[in-house]
């Protein structure tokens, strides 16, 4: 193979909806911040202070509207939990990821939903909630997962075929998606050159 051939790409999926681009920063001045996957995910990073990095705390969720019920017979719920994770190392951020659904592409929320939600920790005999996040709307706060299966297959000299899937990905943006591809040449490393972008819809 010619060693200037395009061996590594990095894809980026940008959600640009004119919907989206409203709202492309998340919602609320706290420093709690929630996307939505699109499908059946709502995922928090929340920024602790140093007392709060490794006490027990859950995300509570909540919703005017019935969450998607579990199985047929379960009452309906209008709250959720989610277990923080310890503060990561580097970054001090608390995450979790909540999903509605058993299956990860069932579409959970739609553009009517708002949701609430606050972070509760318990120190000692005490509890505080010491973030919260009011009428969040997933729709509207769109963070898609990344494309995956990602190939290069060499079709004729310097002209490969590229392709990817997206398992993840709501309806609702059919027609919206754009991609964003990276590349650059194996010789060549990413600090040194950006790489060069193109579009593709
Ligand atoms: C969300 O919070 C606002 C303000 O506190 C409140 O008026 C509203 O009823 C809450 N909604 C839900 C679904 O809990
Ligand atoms: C819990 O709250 C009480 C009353 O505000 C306070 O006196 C006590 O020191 C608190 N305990 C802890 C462990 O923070
Ligand atoms: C490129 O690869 C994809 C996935 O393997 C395939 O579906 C598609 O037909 C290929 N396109 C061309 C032009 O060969
Ligand atoms: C996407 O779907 C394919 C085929 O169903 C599966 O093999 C693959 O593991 C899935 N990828 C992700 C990231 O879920």
């Amino acid at each position: 193979m010619n060693p200037y051939l395009l061996l590594l790409c990095h894809l980026w999926l940008l959600s640009l909806t004119p919907l989206l681009l409203a709202s492309v920063s998340t919602q609320g001045t706290s420093s709690l911040a929630c996307w939505y996957d699109s499908r059946a995910a709502i995922f928090c990073d929340w920024t602790p202070g140093r007392d709060l990095a490794d006490a027990p705390c859950q995300l509570e969720i909540s919703s005017k509207l019935p969450f998607f019920a579990r199985s047929l017979f379960s009452p309906e719920k209008y709250k959720e939990h989610c277990e923080l994770l310890k503060a990561e190392h580097t970054t001090e951020l608390r995450r979790c990821i909540k999903t509605f659904s058993k299956n990860s592409n069932s579409q959970s929320f739609t553009t009517a939903d708002r949701l609430n939600m606050s972070v509760h920790c318990r120190l000692g005999e005490n509890g505080s909630t010491p973030a919260r996040l009011e009428d969040f709307s997933p729709l509207a706060n769109i963070k898609l997962r990344p494309p995956g299966n990602l190939q290069l297959v060499n079709k004729a000299k310097n002209s490969y075929n590229l392709s990817w899937s997206l398992n993840i990905s709501s309806h609702y943006l059919d027609g919206e998606r754009q991609y964003q591809v990276r590349y650059r040449t194996t010789s060549q490393s990413w600090e040194k050159h950006p790489g060069q972008f193109c579009q593709l819809l």
